[in-house]
C-alpha cells in the first residue's frame, strides 16, 4: 500500500502533489495558446448552440458542487451567459423549469452520484442538451449526457476529492473560454494572454504546494480548535465553501463557508479568541472589500489565517498568520487558492489523529438517494 501512496503517508496528500500534473493532463491538447485558441472535442458538436444558449444550468452534489459555482463565476464573466448552479438533489424534486433550450452541465468526479443522474435524466426528457463533466472514463453519468468533456485527473482515491475538483476547475475553466471564443465575447488577444497564463498554471501550482511546512506547523496551533470560519469574495467564495467542506469531512472540526460581506449578517456574533477565520485576500478586485472585513474579525479578536498574494505586507501586517500564493489573473485564483486549504485540512486532521483517507460516515461515491 506504501508502494501505492508513492512514499506519501495518505493517498490524500499524494493527490494534493498530483496536483501539477493532472491540471497539465487536463489541459492536453486542448490549449493552443499562441494561436489563442481553445479546443474541446467532445463539446464541438454543440459550438452553434453554444453561440445562442440563453442559459445555463450546473447540476451537482458536494465538491463537484463548489466547482459549478466557480463555473458560474468563469462563464458569466468570460461568456457572459447567465448560469444557475443547482443542488442535484433539490433540483430534481422541485418540478425545474427547463427547456430543450437550455444547456444542463452535471459535474461529477465518479460519473455514478444518484442525485445528479436522476437530475440529468430529468432535464433531458424536458428536451435539455447535456453535458457531462466526469473524471471516471465511461461511468453512467457520461453515458447519459449528449456530450462531454473529461477532467483525466486519474484515479481519486481518498474520499475527500483533491485533485478531481481543481480538474473539475480546469474543465470549467476551458469550457468558460471555449464559449467566450464561440460567442465573441472575448477578443483573441486576450484570448492568448489568459491562454499563456493558465498553460503556466501548473507550475503556479507547484510553487503553492512549498508553502507545505510553512502550513503543516502553523496547522498545530489550530487542531483544537472547535469551529472555523473560512471567507472569500467573488469566486473566492466557492473556494472558502470548499476549505470549510474539507475541514469538516476529514477532521470533525465545524466550519462554515461564507461570503465575506455576509460576515456581517450573522457569522459575526460567532467570533472571539477561540475563532480561526480564513480569508481569501489576493490582491484582486475584492482586495480593499476584505482587508476591511479581516479588520472587523481582529477587531473582535479572531485569530486571522490569510491566503495573500506573494509579497503582500498590508494583510501581513494585520493577519496571525499569512500563507502565500502565486499573482495570476483573477480567474485563476481558485486553481491556486485551493492548495493551502487543501493541505490545512490535512495537516490538521493527521495532528487530530483522523483517518484523512477514509473519514467516518462518508463514501467516495454516494449511489443511492
Ligand atoms: C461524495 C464524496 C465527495 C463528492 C460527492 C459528489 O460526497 O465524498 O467527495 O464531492 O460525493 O460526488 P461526485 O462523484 O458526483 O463528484
Amino acid at each position: 500500500e506504501m508502494l501505492e501512496k508513492g512514499g506519501f503517508d495518505h493517498f490524500m496528500l499524494k493527490e494534493i502533489y498530483e496536483q501539477p500534473r493532472s491540471i497539465k493532463d487536463c489541459m492536453r491538447g486542448r490549449i493552443y495558446p499562441t494561436k489563442g485558441l481553445v479546443q474541446l472535442g467532445g463539446i464541438k458538436e454543440y459550438a452553434d448552440k453554444l453561440k445562442n444558449v440563453d442559459r445555463i444550468i450546473i447540476v451537482a452534489c458536494g465538491t463537484s458542487w463548489h466547482a459549478g459555482l466557480v463555473g458560474e463565476y468563469l462563464i458569466e464573466e468570460c461568456a457572459r451567459i447567465p448560469v444557475e448552479v443547482e443542488y442535484a438533489s433539490e433540483f430534481r424534486y422541485r418540478n425545474p423549469i427547463i427547456s430543450e433550450k437550455d444547456i444542463v452541465i452535471a459535474v461529477s468526479q465518479s460519473g455514478e452520484t444518484a442525485d445528479t443522474m436522476a437530475a440529468i435524466e430529468l432535464a433531458k426528457e424536458k428536451g435539455a442538451t447535456i453535458f457531462g463533466i466526469c473524471n471516471v472514463v465511461g461511468a453512467s453519468i457520461p453515458r447519459l449526457s449528449h456530450a462531454g468533456v473529461y477532467t483525466h485527473a486519474g484515479p481519486e482515491i481518498g474520499v475527500a476529492s483533491t485533485k478531481a475538483f481543481t480538474a473539475q476547475v480546469t474543465v470549467l475553466t476551458l469550457m468558460a473560454l471555449y464559449m467566450a471564443q464561440q460567442r465573441g465575447t472575448i477578443s483573441n488577444s486576450k484570448l492568448v494572454h489568459l491562454l499563456t497564463e493558465l498553460d503556466n498554471i501548473p507550475s503556479l501550482v507547484e510553487q503553492c504546494l512549498k508553502s507545505n511546512d510553512t502550513i503543516r506547523v502553523m496547522s498545530e496551533q489550530f487542531k483544537d480548535a472547535r469551529n472555523f470560519l473560512f471567507l472569500g469574495r467573488g469566486s473566492g467564495f466557492p473556494v472558502a465553501l470548499e476549505g470549510a467542506l474539507k475541514l469538516k469531512e476529514i477532521s470533525y472540526i465545524h466550519a462554515e463557508g461564507y461570503p465575506a460581506a455576509e460576515m456581517k449578517h450573522g457569522p459575526i456574533a460567532l467570533i472571539d479568541e477561540e475563532m480561526p477565520v480564513v480569508f481569501i485576500a489576493t490582491k484582486n478586485s475584492s482586495y480593499e472589500k476584505v482587508i476591511s472585513n479581516i479588520q472587523e474579525v481582529k477587531a473582535r479578536k479572531g485569530k486571522v489565517i490569510a491566503i495573500v498574494t506573494e509579497g503582500d505586507t498590508t494583510v501581513k501586517n494585520m493577519a496571525d498568520y499569512t500563507i502565500e500564493i502565486p499573482d495570476a489573473d483573477e480567474i485563476f485564483l481558485p486553481l491556486l487558492a485551493t492548495i493551502p486549504l487543501q493541505l490545512l485540512s490535512y495537516h490538521i486532521a493527521v495532528l487530530r489523529g483522523c483517518n484523512v483517507d477514509q473519514p467516518r460516515n462518508l463514501a467516495k461515491s454516494v449511489t443511492v438517494e
